[in-house]
């Protein structure tokens, strides 16, 4: 890792992982020892938060408020990378996961490039794989399954579903859209008995796992009140964990 000695500012783009703070890489963290800024998402875990406080670095919320539009958040955020780089300082980035995933690392590296800004994107633990290796859930299994489609529950559930009917499927930001999710899934092909697990709050104490298939995971995911981060596992291996005797629910 380049290290930032000289008296121009310095921006890391830095994947803090799943919350769990044992997950942060040893990368992370010299970036964020270093820092003098550090700017830090909704999904950086409260105990790396309580951290970089202890550590006396000066902290700003930049994550998104319900009721903002995420393009006037990112022009704040842009701003404020500016404007302490611009004054000698380092600054870290502090994004939930990896900086790369379904996050705009990718849109605020090309602004620091423009800026002309020199900067570094520090890889993180993605909640892809972390959540449900936590879980007890395989992505690939050697008999199971050896393909991974990756989505967002944003995105139109035909476009993708039709495009995939067999192997593992993991949704991002899927939980409020999980009845719809499974209905489509179902509608385009995929039988209804497939396992699937919700994992909400992935890799944290407060970890829950919900196990259903396409036709009943959506009731039983409404029965609970959830609220934490949600990743949901669809295909054969959501039923691995039983191998190695772990109970879900
Ligand atoms: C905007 S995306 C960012 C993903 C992040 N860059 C990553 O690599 O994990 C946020 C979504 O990631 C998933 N997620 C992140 N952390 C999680 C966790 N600890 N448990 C469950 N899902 C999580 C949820 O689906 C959440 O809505």
């Amino acid at each position: 890792m380049e290290e930032n000695t000289s008296k121009k500012g310095f921006v890391y783009l830095v994947g803090a992982g799943t919350g769990d703070p044992e997950l942060l890489t040893l990368k992370a963290l010299k970036a964020i020892e270093e820092a003098d800024v550090v700017l830090y998402d909704k999904l950086v875990g409260n105990e790396i938060v309580n951290f970089i406080e202890i550590k006396g670095k000066k902290l700003i919320y930049a994550g998104k408020d319900s009721c903002e539009r995420g393009e006037v958040r990112q022009a704040e955020i842009n701003r404020l990378m500016k404007k302490y780089a611009g004054e000698g300082k380092t600054v870290v980035r502090l994004k939930g996961g990896d900086p790369y995933v379904f996050g705009r690392g990718c849109i605020e590296a090309e602004y620091l490039k423009n800026e002309g800004i020199p900067f570094e994107v520090i890889p993180g633990v993605s909640s892809i794989n972390a959540v449900p290796t936590s879980a007890g859930i395989p992505l690939t299994h050697p008999d199971l399954s050896s393909i991974i489609l990756v989505v967002t529950g944003r995105e139109d559930v035909k476009r993708w579903s039709k495009a995939f009917l067999e192997g593992t499927i993991v949704i991002l930001m899927g939980r409020d859209r999980i009845e719809e999710i499974c209905r489509n899934l179902i509608a385009e092909g995929r039988d209804p008995d497939t396992s699937v697990a919700v994992i909400v709050d992935g890799t944290l104490n407060s970890q829950q796992t919900i196990i259903g298939t396409l036709s009943t995971i959506a009731e039983k995911v409404k029965k609970r009140n959830i609220k934490g981060p949600t990743l949901i596992v669809v295909g054969d291996v959501v039923g691995f964990g039983k191998n190695l005797g772990i109970d879900f629910e």
